[in-house]
């Protein structure tokens, strides 16, 4: 019998996430309502962050695009990103008519690099964007005093860190702004969606006007399965509202975030306990207390890694590549950038292995002793 293939993400759907989208379908009210209210309220009381407001979204990319609208970012200005991102947050910064500029990595986190960061602040930054990359956090504590003092704000993406700690604090609840991403493939999923944390309701205010076209529609209504047939239009706005039944899934999901939370910890444990001692490679650098990894990678010798990734693939492993970086791309190859040696080295020997919310022991060693064969270890 062949094997089965082992995909890179494999979103953990069950029971209750159908159930979840039968009673949102049965309920009617298909665009944003009830479900998206307690949605927002989940995400608050599982952050546990009754300080700040939640907003949920149709997207991670749509989360940043208004983040940072709602930092005042337009044309003119600059916006500090490490090049090793995703290509939602250079098109994040595009969309909103300022120029992504390109900071280097940590060699040790992959995170930005804010030594190097120091160099690139320019009377035009306005934002600098932190990403914690796979399953390593940034040094927020850092991240806050480079902000203060350059007086800029902080755009923490933590697409990849939903259920992760900082220093015993919960990831969303310290930051400036926060945006998760709950797309088809991250921790959790809502088919497609999104979330900003913020500080002030002032800013709630403007981020529901902000993903609803620019409608001053109460949330309040809506979150009743209703709507105001007459409203203002104060800001501009994009349909970045959130969906019923996006948010039932994404409630069904939340409801299991301590499961998947322990699975896939102790699948980046066991991932570093059987590849970290395998010669020329590189594991990432945490011992995953207090993590949720989204991603596990590995760095292989850059002349080794197409072909790992091809013996893998032969014997039924996929493997990813996250990411290119944003200096590679042709629309964004001008913009401006400090010295980016180590991304351009960390981009050609990064891959991603499979990690699933829930992942069995077999399947975890039929990819270690996959890659231990192919550096000739058992
Ligand atoms: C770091 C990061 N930010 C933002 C996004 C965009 O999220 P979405 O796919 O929900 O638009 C992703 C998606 O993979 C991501 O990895």
């Amino acid at each position: 019998m062949p094997m089965e293939r082992i995909p890179v993400f494999k979103p953990l759907i069950e029971q209750e996430e159908f159930e979840a989208s039968r009673g949102a379908l049965e309920l009617g009210w298909l665009g944003m309502g009830s479900y998206v209210g307690q949605f927002e309220e989940a995400l608050k009381t599982y952050i546990g962050t009754a300080d700040r407001q939640v907003v949920a979204v149709s997207t991670g990319h749509a989360a940043l695009h208004i983040g940072l609208l709602l930092m005042g970012v337009g044309p003119g200005d600059e916006v500090i990103t490490p090049a090793f991102n995703n290509a939602a947050d250079f098109q994040a910064i595009l969309a909103t008519g300022a120029e992504p500029v390109f900071c280097d990595i940590d060699p040790d986190s992959l995170c930005i690099d804010l030594t190097k960061a120091e160099e690139l602040v320019s009377p035009r930054t306005k934002v600098i964007i932190v990403m914690d990359y796979d399953c390593v956090l940034c040094d927020h504590d850092r991240v806050a005093a480079f902000a203060q003092a350059h007086g800029l704000r902080v755009l923490h993406d933590a697409a990849h860190a939903l259920g992760s700690a900082y220093k015993g604090r919960m990831v969303g609840s310290f930051s400036d702004v926060t945006t998760f991403s709950f797309d088809p493939v991250k921790t959790i999923t809502c088919l497609d969606g999104g979330a900003l944390i913020v500080r002030t309701e002032e800013e709630r205010q403007k981020l529901h006007e902000m993903r609803l076209i620019g409608m001053s529609q109460p949330s309040a209504v809506m979150y009743t399965n209703a709507r105001a047939w007459t409203y203002d239009m104060r800001t501009i706005g994009f349909r970045y509202h959130m969906a019923n039944l996006h948010a039932a899934i994404g409630l069904a999901q939340l409801a299991k975030m301590d499961r998947i939370a322990v699975s896939r910890r102790s699948a980046g444990r066991y991932y570093n306990e059987n590849l970290s001692s395998l010669p020329g490679l590189i594991v990432p650098k945490t011992d995953f207390e207090g993590i949720t990894p989204f991603l596990y990678y590995i760095r292989v010798p850059a002349a080794e890694r197409d072909a790992l990734r091809a013996f893998l693939n032969d014997r039924g492993i996929d493997t990813g590549i996250h990411w290119q970086p944003g200096h590679w791309f042709t629309l964004l190859k001008e913009c401006r950038r400090g010295d980016l040696s180590v991304t351009d080295r960390v981009a050609h020997e990064i891959l991603s292995l499979p990690l699933h919310s829930i992942m069995t022991p077999d399947t975890l060693n039929r990819i270690i002793s996959a890659i231990r064969s192919f550096f000739g270890q058992r």
